[in-house]
């Protein structure tokens, strides 16, 4: 099995390193806020945090549907998982901090989480891109399955 449409297979694959390595600007824009005190810095940690997510549900899933990666690598379902969760730290443990404070014990965590997800994901699909689904499963220079 081989990825149907590569192009946009590796469109996918760049924007999901980039949405993922958002995750260091938002700790940088924290740690801006955090230093200077201008709430300027978490306004913006804000508005990148929601318009990323935004564009992962926009971008990213019909990308990840559309490049045909082989059925048996779920990737397009992984992505959805992947953006869920990305939607629900901006919406549940960002917003919600004001409210409800330990959730900032979740949200620095699962950044952590989302960025070394994101990064596996894309690596991922970018193998697959490369060189076929490595699960194990044989693949004839046909792209037909060699068991
Ligand atoms: C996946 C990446 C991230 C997303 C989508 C995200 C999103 C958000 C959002 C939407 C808020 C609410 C902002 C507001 O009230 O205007 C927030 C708050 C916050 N974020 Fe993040 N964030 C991310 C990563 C990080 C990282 C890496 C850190 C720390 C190193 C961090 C620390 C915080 C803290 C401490 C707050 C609460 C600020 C306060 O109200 O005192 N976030 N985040």
């Amino acid at each position: 099995m081989i990825v149907g449409r590569p192009q946009i297979a590796r469109v996918y694959v760049w924007l999901t390193f980039l949405v993922a390595g958002v995750v260091f600007l938002q700790g940088f824009l924290f740690g801006a806020f955090y230093s200077e005190g201008d709430s300027v810095f978490i306004d913006a940690h804000g508005i990148v945090g929601e318009l990323s997510g935004y564009f992962a549900i926009l971008v990213l899933i019909p990308l990840a549907f559309r490049a045909q990666f082989p059925r048996e690598t779920r990737i397009g379902w992984w992505t959805v998982g992947w953006v869920a969760l990305w939607n629900v730290q901006v919406h549940v443990f960002g917003y919600g901090i004001e409210d409800v404070r330990w959730f900032e014990m979740i949200h620095i965590p699962l950044a952590i989480f989302l960025i070394l997800s994101g990064m596996y994901l894309a690596t991922r699909a970018h193998q697959v891109v490369r060189t076929g689904p490595t699960s194990g499963i044989p693949v004839s220079p046909d792209g037909s399955d060699a068991r």
